[in-house]
């Protein structure tokens, strides 16, 4: 009988994927600590905000700050489900970290539905910088473009969630992650809808 381990989820995808809303229902569920890379970072820096650290230190740094953040969060002992920065998968230290601890979970949309989540927010700084709608998307669509094959081969499944309740995407996470756990199986890797 293969011991299982404490849960350790960790959910990937870009900005407005749904990882800050479906984590907490994961983590309520299998009795895990929901933390946010994005808040820690932030309680880190001394309260300082997502956008005034890149306009103050810069992109650089920033990901210093994630990289070391997701060090000490992949460290830890404790059960925990993880939402992680957009940018998180960009570098491969963190990549490396987030398989080698964690059940990696890309919860994936349309372009359509990212574009129709992110488009009044303000917190953003990557998407600061456009000024129209149609900038905005443009930008959104060239960052995803860049990044969906870094998310695909981070993950070890890949949830569409689009037009899905996160209740029932939660379910789903915690099913595949106790059926690979039950198993020992290598990471499961599917598309579902
Ligand atoms: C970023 C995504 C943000 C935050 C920062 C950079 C990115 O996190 O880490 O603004 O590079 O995509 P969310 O994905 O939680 O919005």
């Amino acid at each position: 009988m293969t011991a299982v381990g404490p849960v350790r989820i960790a959910l990937i995808g870009f900005m407005g994927c749904g990882k800050s809303t479906i984590g907490p229902l994961i983590a309520r569920n299998a009795g895990a600590r929901f933390v946010d890379t994005d808040s820690l970072l932030v309680a880190d820096a001394g309260g300082r905000s997502i956008p005034d650290l890149f306009a103050d230190e810069g992109e650089t740094a920033f990901r210093d700050r994630e990289s070391r953040i997701l060090a000490a969060v992949c460290a830890s002992k404790e059960p925990l489900v993880i939402a992680t920065g957009g940018g998180t998968v960009l570098r491969e230290e963190n990549v490396a970290c987030l398989r080698s601890a964690c059940f990696v979970v890309w919860l994936a949309a349309r372009p359509d539905v990212i574009l129709a989540r992110t488009a009044r927010d303000k917190g953003r700084p990557l998407l600061a910088g456009a000024q129209t709608r149609a900038e905005k998307h443009a930008r959104s669509l060239s960052l995803l473009g860049e990044r969906g094959p870094r998310y695909q081969s981070t993950a070890h499944l890949i949830v569409d969630t689009s037009d899905r309740a996160p209740v029932a995407i939660a379910r789903e996470i915690e099913r595949k992650h106790s059926v690979r756990d039950a198993l020992s199986l290598s990471p499961l890797k599917a598309v579902t809808q």
